[in-house]
């Protein structure tokens, strides 16, 4: 398709070899079991920030650490429970997640301070401290549009279906 858009290549095998590795290395395949939005997966989703982030650098044409910026989008929200489970604990999951996430990253994976900053602050404005690298403030701008896309997406496809 001639109006289609992609990452260029080096990107996209960064992002499959990225994917292996932390699936290797700690419970980024856990997040398959957990809902996010509608009928999308944490992993899906996770999987689907990486991917725009890097289509934004590269429409945009930013220079940016490739590496840090796809680890940090995978492990966005790596905080490894169903949000949806009625429990108290979950009450505050906007606020908290983040931070949820970065403990848990740390625990299993070597971090950089991009990858920890990408993490900690994917949530600005609900967390109130904006990012300080060009890589956390793409994955927050990329997480926005693909929360949107996948709340939504299952409302305009009945609404399409509905039209007839
Ligand atoms: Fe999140
Ligand atoms: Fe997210």
């Amino acid at each position: 398709m001639e109006n289609q858009i992609y990452p260029d290549v080096a990107g996209i095998d960064i992002l499959e070899c990225t994917i292996y590795e932390l699936e290797e290395q700690g419970r980024l395949g856990q997040e398959k079991e957990y809902i996010q939005h509608g009928t999308t997966t944490v992993y899906e989703h996770s999987v689907r920030v990486a991917y725009i982030s890097l289509l934004i650098a590269h429409r945009l044409k930013l220079k940016v650490d490739y590496k840090s910026m796809i680890r940090g989008a995978l492990l966005h929200d790596y905080f490894l429970y169903d949000w949806h489970e009625k429990d108290d604990s979950h009450k505050l999951h906007g606020f908290t997640h983040a931070m949820t996430s970065l403990r848990n990253a740390k625990k299993d994976y070597n971090l950089n301070w991009k990858e920890k900053e990408i993490i900690a602050k994917h949530m600005f404005p609900l967390n109130i401290i904006p990012p300080h690298c060009i890589e956390a403030w793409i994955v927050c701008m990329a997480d926005k549009y693909c929360a949107t896309l996948e709340t939504l997406g299952p409302l305009m496809l009945w609404k399409r279906w509905m039209a007839g």
